[in-house]
């Protein structure tokens, strides 16, 4: 089940479409010697690319947050559309960056099969220490290029068997995955950490709180404790690319499938218009 998917388009700004392989950054450019810019993953369902105005909203917001030119919206949604027209796929992930030289750039990968592999069977979470972004200059709510603690997470967590992590602040309160938004159910009410912990607001988790409603759950935000997530009736992820996965195990615990995780996903895929299989 591998990660590893291939890059099918890039467009750059003033340049247009380039050949993936080719440089497409200064070296001096501080998105590769700070780790200081701002992205954003977006999915692709059938050739368009869903809530693109709440991720561009999300990306000026952490251009702004870190300091950087502010964003051209038009410049990204235009190279957005130049990198899926030359992909020509319809399901695939378009990720967009804003770096401070300042460059624009809009890549198009392909979404690979392993998602809904590991939807079927249900992920493994394994609980790690995580900072808790409650100041400012820890850029709580900001999706930065500087994710190496993120993914050295998920590598830990892939090296001692399971697929992914939650992280929990140094008191046990549950606040996110490394890519991810986390929710549980109690009943009929679904749970999820309140964006006050310094959370990313997930557009997916937006989208989440939306459906559940719709779904007749009621949903609370809020600051929670790891045994309440172990304890839950269902436990489940939301991102943009993975949607809702379904959680079956954390820290070795095993935690029961329900019906709101497939719920959730089926009225995602219905909300994106989406011709697959939900
Ligand atoms: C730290 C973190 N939390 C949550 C999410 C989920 O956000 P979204 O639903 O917008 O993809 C992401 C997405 O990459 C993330 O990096």
């Amino acid at each position: 089940m591998s990660d590893r998917v291939s890059l099918l388009a890039v467009a750059v700004a003033g340049r247009g479409v380039v050949d993936p392989a080719e440089p497409v950054l200064r070296a001096d450019d501080e998105a590769l010697l700070r780790g200081r810019a701002a992205f954003e993953t977006i999915r692709v369902y059938g050739g368009r690319p869903f809530k693109l105005v709440e991720h561009l909203d999300r990306l000026a917001g952490s251009a702004e947050r870190i300091g950087l030119p502010e964003v051209n919206r038009l410049e990204l949604e235009q190279l957005a559309q130049q990198a899926l027209d030359a992909a020509a796929t319809q399901d695939a992930v378009l990720r967009l960056y804003w770096t401070p030289t300042p460059v624009a750039l809009a890549l198009v990968n392909e979404l690979g099969d392993h998602y809904d592999a590991l939807r079927e069977r249900g992920q493994r979470l394994i609980s790690l220490r995580g900072v808790r972004a409650d100041e400012p200059w820890l850029l709580p709510g900001v999706k930065s290029t500087s994710y190496a603690v993120n993914m050295a997470a998920e590598a830990e967590a892939k090296r001692q068997g399971a697929d992914d992590a939650v992280f929990v602040d140094s008191a046990g309160t549950v606040l996110e995955g490394p890519t991810t938004n986390v929710w549980w159910r109690r009943e009929r009410t679904l749970c999820t950490p309140s964006l006050d912990l310094g959370i990313l607001a997930g557009v997916t988790r937006a989208t989440v709180l939306e459906l559940a409603g719709e779904s007749g759950y009621t949903v609370e935000e809020g600051q929670f404790g790891l045994t309440e997530l172990l304890a839950a009736d269902e436990a489940f992820t939301s991102s943009s690319v993975r949607e809702v996965m379904p959680v079956t195990e954390l820290d070795g615990a095993p935690i029961g499938r329900g019906p709101a995780a497939d719920e959730l996903q089926a009225a995602l895929r219905r909300a994106a218009g989406a011709t697959l299989p939900a």
